[in-house]
């Protein structure tokens, strides 16, 4: 039940105008969702009305959207990702439309990260081979068809990761033919390790969290001259991340190129996790529809609400102590700053939720509402999808984000069954049997 701004003053962050807390009423009683808590701050910084300005394009813009798609698109197996209508769960949710960008298909790699991770790698090389032959017009495609086989070659690239990102670095470093060192966490599972691997990289498994990962990564590539890949940005390192951020937004134009007669949404819940896919989605709307462009909700697991923390706080705000999550896509105690210039003005709102509510989402989409097809998708996928329902199943969130009839939402499911294991220990069947 959500209660009122005076519950903010005992929580972890500051309280804003209108925070609460709540575990969701059923408003709809036929939906099989638990009552779970959470948590939802409005964003005190956004600025819905201002067009889309330079401190926004000094990350992401046009011209760096049409390289990213023009480098992709000659990638082989590429092709947009459908956005599916599901008519049943927004009639149960009380809401107009919702459409759903099916992302566990990508390039076989079932998670949308491809498109951030391995277009950073051809960027990394195309800028690497510049400097080794002294030309400033190395084309994406001369990488692609290994052109510069004898300079690539002898190219590390590493990334830290909790998963989807170090397949997708590991995924480009053998498309294009360099060396890759993956580092992991204590916590990320032997399934997703393997998937690593399997892509020739070498895995290295580092205590401590993901965020100890990433500074393993930058420790050894500075000893060993290695290229690091990062999904995230301290502020000092910037081309990288905006090139995995760059990639991202073609994901974004593919959505909005397949939404009804053009029309913007109304909503766009996304899951953040160091924050980079959730800024790509919400500048390329911002570009696209300026002012009219959706409400942007970011949706947290509360152990590793970054995001809510410093949005709440105005600031880049870290979270410490045990991020670990089901949700492990998610599981980041720091922000990106290179997401902050664009989501701290963008976002209107972060909540966090329990890694209960994924789980519920997740065997909520296989089973499928009404005569909605069943869905396959991954526990860090589904925490937007998690976040509509559980705002949507509330009164006081339904009022304050104005989900009613006239919503339009969009939600990325930005991962299928990325864990086989753990996606059948969830759902109860297999990720083929869903698909089926
Ligand atoms: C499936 C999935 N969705 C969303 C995210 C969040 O992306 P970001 O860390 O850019 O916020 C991740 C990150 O790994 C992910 O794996």
């Amino acid at each position: 039940m959500g209660t009122g701004p005076e519950a903010a003053a005992s929580g972890p962050v500051s309280p804003l105008p209108i925070f609460f807390i709540g575990s969701p009423e059923l408003v709809v009683m036929s939906l099989s969702f638990p009552s779970l808590p959470f948590r939802v701050a409005l964003n005190t910084g956004v600025t819905p009305d201002a067009d889309y300005g330079d401190r926004q394009a000094a990350v992401l813009n046009a011209a760096g959207l049409n390289e990213a798609r023009r480098c992709i698109s000659a990638w082989p197996g590429y092709e947009p990702t459908p956005l599916i209508d599901l008519p049943g769960l927004a009639a149960e949710l009380g809401i107009g439309r919702l459409h759903y960008k099916q992302e566990g298909d990508r390039f076989g790699l079932r998670s949308f990260k491809p498109l951030g991770g391995a277009y950073a790698v051809q960027r990394c090389l195309m800028r690497e081979v510049a400097a080794q032959t002294g030309r400033d017009d190395i084309d994406p495609q001369e990488i692609l068809d290994g052109g510069h086989a004898e300079i690539v070659s002898g190219v590390t690239v590493t990334a830290a990761t909790d998963g989807n990102h170090g397949r997708s670095v590991a995924w480009g470093a053998r498309m294009f033919g360099c060396r890759c060192v993956i580092y992991i966490n204590e916590a990320v599972t032997p399934a997703r390790e393997q998937a690593i691997a399997a892509y020739g990289a070498e895995v290295r498994r580092h205590p401590g969290s993901f965020d100890d990962a990433v500074r393993q990564a930058f420790e050894t590539a500075r000893r060993e001259g290695w290229h690091v890949i990062p999904d995230t940005s301290d502020g000092d390192t910037i081309e990288a991340p905006r090139d995995v951020t760059q990639g991202y937004a073609v994901m974004a134009a593919e959505v909005i190129e397949l939404l009804p007669s053009g029309t913007p949404p109304t909503h766009i819940f996304l899951q953040a996790g160091v924050g980079g896919m959730a800024a790509a989605v919400c500048a390329e709307f911002w570009r696209t529809f300026g002012p009219e462009r959706p409400m942007t909700i970011l949706v947290e697991p509360e152990q590793a609400a970054c995001w809510f923390a410093s949005l709440a706080n105005g600031r880049p705000t870290a979270v410490t102590g045990n991020v670990d999550s089901f949700m492990s896509g998610l599981a980041c105690g720091e922000i990106s700053k290179l997401a902050w210039e664009i989501l701290e003005p963008g976002a209107h709102a972060a909540m966090t939720l329990t890694d209960a509510a994924a789980e519920a989402a997740m065997r909520l989409l296989a089973e499928g509402c009404q005569n909605d097809p069943s869905l396959v998708a991954g526990e860090s996928g589904v925490a937007g999808l998690a976040g509509l329902i559980t705002a949507a199943l509330d009164t006081e969130a339904r009022r304050t984000l104005r989900l009613d009839t006239a919503a339009r939402v969009v939600i990325i499911g930005t991962e299928g069954a990325t864990d086989e294991e753990m996606y059948q220990r969830v759902v109860g069947r297999s990720w083929r049997e869903v698909a089926a």
